[in-house]
C-alpha cells in the first residue's frame, strides 16, 4: 500500500472526514425526535452535557489506540499492548458491529436516495398532492420504504457507490469526498435555517425548541441522551478507531475531538431550528416529529406548502443523501481496513470481499423490515455498548498508562491539561454510565 493511502492528506480533510462520519441520520432524523420526547432544550443541554463529559474522553481513548496502533480495529489492540492479546476481542466486536451496522444503514441511505431521486423527478409530488393530507405522503412512504423492488433497487445503487468510494481508498476515495460533501453539507442546513426562521410561525417553533421544560426529564431520558451522543459521535462503531489510525502524528487529538463534537451539536442544534418552526407553523407537531415518519412523511407535507417545493424537496433529499453516504463510507471502512490489514489483501481485493456480502445482505435486509428492526436493536442497543465499555477498560486500565499522555501531548511535544480528567472517566465514569445505557431496558 502506498504511504498516501494510510495517512489523511490534509488536516481539513481529516476534519471532514471525521465530521461526515459523526453527521448522520443521527443527527438529522433522531435528535429532533429525541429532543420532542425529552423537553426540547432540556434534552439538549443533557445531549451537550452528555457529549462534552464522556463523548469527547471516550472518543480520546479510541483515537489514542487507533493513531498508536496505525493499523485496524482488531490489530490496534495488541500492536498497543502486545502481552494483552486477548483483547484484540474488543476489536473484533467492533468490526462485528460495523458490519452489521453497515448492513441496514446502507437500506437507510437507500431510503434517502429514493427520495432524492423521487424529489428530482417530480415522483413524490405527483398525483393528489395540491390538497396534501398526511394520508398522502404516508402511502408514497409505504410505496418507497417498503414496496417491493424499490427499496431494493436505491439500497443496491447506494452499496455501488460506496464501493466505487472506497475502491479510490482513503485520500483518494474518502477524504476528497468529504472535503466536497460536508462544505455543501453546512451551505444547505444554512439555507434551510434560513427558510425556516422566516416561516409564519418561527417565533413559536424556536420557544419550543430552546424553553426547556425540566419537568419532562426522567432518567430514561437521561439514559436517551446518553445513547443520542454515543451514536451521533460515531463511538464503539471501530470507526474513529480506524480513522484516527490515517491520522498523521503531529494531529491534535484533543483539539480534532473537540471540532469534531462541536460540528456534530452544531448540526443537530440547527436540525432542530429547521425542523421546530416549520412544523408549528404548518400545524404539523402532531403528525410525528418521529425519526422516519418526520423525514419522509412530514417534511414532504412541509414542502409542498412551500413555494419551489421542488428545489426545497430535493435540497433536502441531497443534504440526507450526503449525511448518509459519508456515514455508510465510514462504517464500511472498518470492515475493510480490518479485512486488509488481517487477510493481508490488497485494497482492491478487501473492498470486494467487504462489499459483495454488504450487498447481498443490505438487498435482503431492504426487503425485510424484521431484519432490518432486529439488526437496528441489536447493534445499536447491545453491541455498540459492550465494544465502548471494553476500549473505555482497555484505554483505562489494560493499556500502558503512557498510551494516553503520549497520544494525547504527540508524544511530548505539546501540552495536554486534560489528561487526568480524561483517564478518569475513561476508566470510571464511561464504563458504568455506558453499562448503565446497556441494561436499562432490564430496568
Ligand atoms: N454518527 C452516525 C450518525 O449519526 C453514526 C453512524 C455512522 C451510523 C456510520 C452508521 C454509520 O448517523
Amino acid at each position: 500500500m502506498s504511504a498516501g493511502d494510510t495517512q489523511f492528506f490534509s488536516k481539513i480533510g481529516l476534519i471532514a472526514a471525521t465530521v461526515g462520519s459523526a453527521v448522520g441520520l443521527g443527527n438529522i432524523w433522531r435528535f429532533p425526535a429525541e429532543a420532542q420526547a425529552g423537553g426540547g432544550a432540556a434534552f439538549l443541554v443533557l445531549y451537550i452535557l452528555c457529549v462534552l463529559i464522556l463523548g469527547i474522553p471516550v472518543m480520546l481513548a479510541e483515537f489514542s489506540l487507533g493513531r498508536a496502533g496505525r493499523t485496524d480495529a482488531i490489530g490496534s489492540f495488541s500492536a498497543v499492548s502486545p502481552k494483552h492479546k486477548k483483547w484484540s476481542c474488543v476489536g473484533g466486536l467492533a468490526v462485528v458491529t460495523a458490519f452489521l451496522i453497515a448492513i441496514f444503514y446502507m437500506v437507510v441511505a437507500g431510503w434517502t436516495l429514493e427520495y432524492l431521486f423521487e424529489s428530482l423527478s417530480g415522483g413524490l409530488y405527483s398525483g393528489n398532492t395540491a390538497n396534501p393530507s398526511s394520508e398522502v405522503f404516508a402511502t408514497k412512504m409505504e410505496t418507497y420504504i417498503s414496496g417491493g423492488w424499490h427499496p431494493l433497487i436505491f439500497t443496491v445503487v447506494m452499496v455501488l457507490i460506496n464501493l466505487a468510494i472506497l475502491l479510490g481508498g482513503v485520500t483518494k476515495g474518502i477524504e476528497r469526498l468529504s472535503n466536497i460533501l460536508m462544505p455543501l453539507l453546512f451551505v444547505i442546513l444554512l439555507a434551510f435555517c434560513i427558510v425556516s426562521l422566516t416561516l409564519p410561525k418561527a417565533g413559536e417553533g424556536l420557544v419550543y425548541f430552546f424553553r426547556p421544560d425540566f419537568s419532562r426529564v426522567t432518567p430514561s431520558v437521561i439514559l436517551s441522551a446518553l445513547g443520542q451522543a454515543f451514536f451521533s459521535l460515531s463511538l464503539g462503531m471501530g470507526i474513529l478507531l480506524t480513522y484516527s489510525s490515517y491520522y498523521p502524528p503531529e494531529t491534535r487529538l484533543v483539539r480534532t475531538a473537540g471540532t469534531v463534537s462541536f460540528l456534530s451539536i452544531l448540526v443537530a442544534v440547527m436540525m432542530g431550528i429547521i425542523i421546530f418552526p416549520a412544523v408549528m407553523s404548518f400545524g404539523l407537531a402532531d403528525h410525528g416529529v418521529a425519526g422516519t415518519t418526520l423525514v419522509f412523511s412530514t417534511l414532504p407535507e412541509v414542502f409542498v406548502r412551500l413555494p419551489l417545493t421542488w428545489l426545497w424537496s430535493s435540497l433536502f433529499f441531497l443534504l440526507l443523501t450526503i449525511a448518509a453516504l459519508t456515514s455508510t463510507v465510514s462504517i464500511a471502512e472498518v470492515v475493510i481496513r480490518c479485512v486488509q490489514d488481517r487477510l493481508k489483501l490488497s485494497r482492491r481485493a478487501a473492498c470486494y470481499w467487504v462489499m459483495v456480502p454488504i450487498l447481498v445482505l443490505s438487498s435482503v435486509c431492504s426487503l425485510s423490515m424484521g431484519m432490518f428492526n432486529f439488526l437496528d436493536f441489536l447493534t445499536a442497543e447491545i453491541l455498540l455498548p459492550i465494544a465502548a465499555i471494553g476500549v473505555c477498560v482497555f484505554v483505562g486500565w489494560i493499556a500502558p498508562k503512557s498510551l494516553l499522555t503520549n497520544q494525547l501531548t504527540n508524544d511530548g511535544s505539546i501540552r495536554s491539561r486534560i489528561i487526568g480528567l480524561c483517564l478518569f472517566i475513561i476508566r470510571y465514569v464511561a464504563p458504568a454510565l455506558i453499562f448503565l445505557v446497556l441494561i436499562s431496558p432490564l430496568l
